[in-house]
């Protein structure tokens, strides 16, 4: 080698020092949550509760995530799993005591301790139905604090996520007080407010051992009868935050609020929105091992048309590059918009377009996307089912990703499909309002497609404005392509803001 160019890349390497160097002072926070990818992952909350502690990692943060051992949770993982401890713990009103054992699993620097008892998690999938799941996740709650203590890791901030979690911070500042947890500041995290874990007070209380002045209406109690364990959570938390900025203000309004709209402006004052990213190596083009071909912003254009023919040779639908073809990866619920969609896919199937749905939840939409596809065979393609696999050829494949959600926290399928030069369509509500800039014809900016009013009509127009750019004015589709490709949505910026709050809250 030359000299010259030696030297070159002497002077052009980062110095160690400056390349480790990591923001002082470190923190340490424990996250409580019923899913995490890769072990359990209904939905967005287990991208969430991987990405999130392996950003946090790289602020200086040393994370610990403590989940339920559900028995659904790959061998692969269960086998890797080493024992750290057991005790037996008090529970219910009653005192009935249960074993609580910790199995712990270390990967990427992230410390994953597995909550272990038969009697809660050895069968059926992380949510059944809430007969099942207050007791587990009272249970859970509680054995999580418990196993901190007993592991003598205290952490500055425990971070909560969503009902499962919500009596943590209940828990702690009443039949914790006084042990060594209780120093720890919390965090309640809401990813959905439509999911609260409400049930009759004696129930909850029989379960979860609280002493009755929790039950009051600042706290869990709702309704004559009903205590709510989000609620109560809320209430205790320290801080809360959820998953955008606009999804902070909704939630204070009726129509958002589920109920709970004066309760969160009742505590506007610590409630914030951080908005949400994706983990960028996970979900990255050039190396993702599941796509027909890599790509990236420099040679999208081309390399998409081969995803989109791989894709369609595989689902059996018409092959040709030059269609519009237009995916939805969603669970399948009313919070999702499917109502506006399924009103719209007859008029919106012609011979440019094609519409491929990957899915799986409420019997009404699995069958009406079925219909459809039997209908518009070669046009439509309706993958009712739950496949990582097919998910990312989808995102890689398609042209645009429809999200029209009623209502959407943030949302991560608009993130991953810019991630994946695949323009988003999405109703201006949640974080997709704070993720997707509308496109703007005139000066050629934006990210997508959006519309305001939930109604049907206002889709398909943001559907036909896509999908006129895509086949009449392709130079400006192609330079969104290029655009939504090169745009940040990695967790970096938001992993700074919690590192910030976190100081806020332990300076
Ligand atoms: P939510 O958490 O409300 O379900 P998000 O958009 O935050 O919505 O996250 C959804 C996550 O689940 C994304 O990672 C998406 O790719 C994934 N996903 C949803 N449905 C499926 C499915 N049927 N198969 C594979 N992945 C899916
Ligand atoms: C929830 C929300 C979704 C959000 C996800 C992760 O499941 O429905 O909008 O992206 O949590 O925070």
């Amino acid at each position: 080698m030359s000299t010259k160019k030696l030297q070159k890349e002497v002077t052009e390497q980062v110095p160690v020092a400056e390349e480790t160097k990591l923001p002082e002072p470190r923190r340490s926070v424990a996250f409580i949550g019923s899913e995490c990818y890769p072990f359990v992952k209904t939905g967005g909350l287990g991208d969430v509760m991987y990405a999130l502690p392996k950003a946090l990692i790289a602020q200086n943060i040393d994370v610990k995530v403590i989940l339920p051992r559900y028995k659904c949770i790959p061998w692969k993982y269960q086998e890797k799993m080493v024992y750290r401890g057991e005790f037996v713990m008090n529970l219910c009103a009653d005192g009935r005591s249960f074993y609580v054992g910790i199995m712990e699993y270390v990967w990427d620097g992230v410390v994953y301790d597995f909550i272990d008892n038969e009697e809660f998690f050895s069968w059926g999938n992380p949510y059944t139905n809430l007969v099942d799941d207050i007791p587990k996740f009272c249970f859970f709650g509680k054995a999580a604090l418990a196993a901190l203590n007993y592991m003598n890791w205290i952490p500055d901030i425990i971070h909560c996520h969503d009902w499962q979690a919500g009596l943590v911070p209940v828990y702690l500042r009443t039949l914790f007080e006084g042990t060594p947890v209780a120093s720890a500041k919390t965090i309640l995290t809401i990813h959905n407010l439509r999911f609260q874990g409400i049930y009759n007070i004696p129930t909850v209380r029989y379960w979860s051992g609280l002493p009755d002045y929790v039950f009051n209406y600042d706290a869990l109690k709702q309704g004559n009868d009903d205590a709510n364990m989000f609620k109560g959570g809320l209430a205790y938390a320290d801080m809360i935050t959820t998953v955008s900025n606009t999804y902070a203000g909704e939630i204070q309004t009726e129509f958002y609020g589920e109920n709970l709209d004066a309760h969160l402006r009742y505590h506007s004052g610590k409630l914030r929105g951080i908005v949400n990213g994706i983990d960028v190596e996970m979900w990255d083009t050039a190396t993702d091992p599941r796509l027909a071909v890599n790509y990236d912003a420099s040679n999208v254009l081309e390399k998409k048309k081969e995803n989109k023919r791989a894709l369609q040779e595989e689902l059996g639908l018409v092959q040709d590059e030059n269609k519009f073809v237009i995916g939805l990866i969603s669970r399948l619920t009313d919070q999702k918009g499917l109502d506006l969609v399924n009103a719209v896919i007859p008029s919106l199937i012609d011979e440019h377009t094609q519409f491929v749905v990957l899915g799986t939840g409420d019997a009404r939409y699995e069958d009406s996307f079925r219909y459809y596809e039997n209908c518009f065979k070669g046009s439509v393609c309706s993958n009712i089912m739950y496949d990582e696999t097919r998910a990312h050829k989808i995102y890689a494949g398609a042209d645009a990703l429809l999200v029209p959600s009623l209502f959407e926290p943030c949302g991560l399928t608009q993130l991953i499909a810019m991630r994946y030069g695949t323009v988003p369509i999405v109703r201006e509500t949640g974080g997709l309002k704070d993720t997707v800039e509308p496109y703007n014809q005139f000066t050629d900016e934006g990210n997508g497609f959006t519309f305001d009013r939930y109604e049907a009509g206002l889709l398909m127009d943001a559907i036909i404005r896509a999908r006129n750019l895509y086949l009449d004015y392709r130079p400006s589709w192609d330079k969104m392509v290029v655009r939504d490709m090169n745009k940040d949505v990695s967790w970096d910026h938001s992993a700074k803001i919690y590192r910030d709050l976190y100081m806020e809250l332990r300076p």
